[in-house]
């Protein structure tokens, strides 16, 4: 793909996972985990039952690994019951993250990938689904289709994990026929607490991707300190501009302790490119994940949990996609700089927050950047965090009277707030905010990534 495209592709990619498909689970993969169960069970699976029963005995032990603290066992039910239940929630996280990736740089079209703890395949899934996004939107803005080339190394200990992974990615046709997808040779081994005999096993062996999804914050037999320098050891297989991907689930690792891992993995060497999700510059040091350290999606149902919930007694999808938040993280081996828009802003009109005495009566004009949008529970409208690196306050949010609309804003979107109210903290309270009214103009210094004005999700035309 050619820079000249990227900041579009990217908003048909972005408009895809934030209105149409983050939320949703494409109907390709959704049409796959159907033909699947077939496959694994037969076609009249949902009527045996030995395989509701084997999915069954799944669910409730995937529910209980989730409540213990132990390791869970990757046996056949609970995989299975992993890869139709509970795996169907994640696919939007690597789109998610790789979407940030794309925020940067552009892919090569030969992406070598690694996917440690491969399971059976959920994160590998959701990146053929992620390049589906990509080839979606470089049709619509070139016309032509664009070749890429994906590389699955899965590295998991359970050889049935492993050998579910094979079937299971091997089965997927990918919505578009530019997209080619290979499993070279999956790697059996168990990591160490500590990676140690990861260069044994991957050689010089070197990856655009390393995805490191629902491995370290579940690997609870070795310290965090241990899982940190593992995390730090993994830039040494990326390739030059590569990233890692982390993503843990909040039901199974402790967000608090996702980002004690996350800054000693910094500590060890490693950059954190993202959260902020703004993969621009990072205004100090080498870190800045201020913002959006858990993340919540709504996520469709997929049709294979309309059948769970109606044959497995123990499948509750809705309570699922309650619980469904979690950590995230982009890790590179090079420094990155965020917040390039920042530069310059701060001077003459535009203040940064911390140099100003918020004031009942008072109007101000400040910058910023979006932290995380969250939502008012009484009014049911968004709110955001702005980022403390670029506003000095650890407690500054962005609020929209409700006479005002409220423009579609994300994360590391960065802003020149002309003219608005900055309402000093409540009694026994530190939260500031700035109030958005008729008289404020808001400025979205990021316009290479605004918003296109209409969806444009993966349409049967495009599909052919
Ligand atoms: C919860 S599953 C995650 C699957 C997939 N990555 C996902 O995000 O859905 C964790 C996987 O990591 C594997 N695993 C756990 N500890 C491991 C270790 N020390 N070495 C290699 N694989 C490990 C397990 O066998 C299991 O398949």
């Amino acid at each position: 793909m050619e820079e000249s495209i990227r900041p579009k592709v990217l908003q048909l990619v972005q408009n895809a996972l934030l209105f149409g498909d983050s939320a949703v689970l494409p109907t390709a993969v959704d049409r796959h985990l159907m033909s699947f169960a077939d496959q694994e069970f037969g076609e009249n699976w949902v009527e045996s039952d030995e395989t509701v029963g084997l999915l069954d005995e799944g669910l409730k032990s995937l529910q209980k690994a989730q409540r213990s603290l132990d390791s869970p066992v990757y046996d056949r039910p609970m995989t299975l019951a992993y890869l139709f239940g509970h795996g169907p929630l994640s696919f939007h996280k690597v789109p998610f993250l790789m979407r940030n990736v794309l925020r940067k740089s552009v892919l090569p079209t030969e992406l070598k990938v690694l996917d440690l703890g491969s399971g059976a395949g959920i994160s590998s899934v959701s990146m053929i689904y992620f390049l589906e996004l990509l080839a979606n939107g470089i049709r619509i803005v070139t016309g032509q289709p664009e070749a890429y080339k994906l590389s699955l190394t899965p590295l998991d200990s359970s050889d049935a994990a492993l050998g579910l992974y094979q079937r299971f990615i091997e089965n997927y046709v990918p919505g578009f026929p530019e997209l080619e997808v290979s499993v070279p040779g999956p790697i059996q081994t168990l990591l160490g607490s500590e990676g140690e005999g990861l260069s044994n096993t991957l050689g010089a062996d070197k990856f655009h991707i390393i995805i490191a999804s629902h491995i370290l914050g579940e690997n609870k037999s070795s310290s965090l300190s241990a899982r940190a320098r593992l995390l730090a050891e993994l830039r040494n297989f990326l390739e030059p501009g590569g990233s890692i991907l982390f993503a843990e689930s909040a039901a199974t690792a402790i967000p608090s302790e996702m980002n004690q891992l996350k800054s000693r993995a910094v500590a060890e060497g490693a950059t954190l490119f993202s959260p902020c999700a703004n993969a621009w510059e990072k205004p100090t040091g080498r870190q800045c994940y201020t913002c959006g350290n858990v993340a919540h999606e709504h996520v469709r149902k997929p049709m294979i949990a309309d059948i769970l919930e109606t044959v497995c007694e123990s499948y509750d999808y809705a309570k699922l996609e309650k619980r469904n938040s979690w950590s995230f993280g982009i890790f590179r081996a090079d420094d990155s700089v965020h917040h390039p828009q920042l530069e310059g802003i701060g001077s003459g009109l535009f203040k940064k927050l911390s140099e100003l005495e918020p004031s009942e009566t008072e109007r101000f004009s400040v910058y910023g950047s979006v932290a995380k949008v969250e939502m008012d529970r009484v009014t049911e409208r968004p709110f955001f965090k702005i980022c403390d690196q670029t506003c000095g306050s650890d407690s500054a949010y962005l609020s929209f009277d409700p006479t005002v609309g409220i423009p579609p804003l994300e994360n590391g979107d960065v802003l020149e707030i002309e003219d608005a109210r900055v309402l000093p903290p409540a009694a026994g309270r530190n939260k500031v905010i700035v109030l958005v009214d008729a008289g404020t103009t808001v400025t979205n210094l990021s316009r290479d990534f605004n918003y296109l004005s209409s969806k444009h999700v993966l349409t049967p035309e495009v599909l052919g």
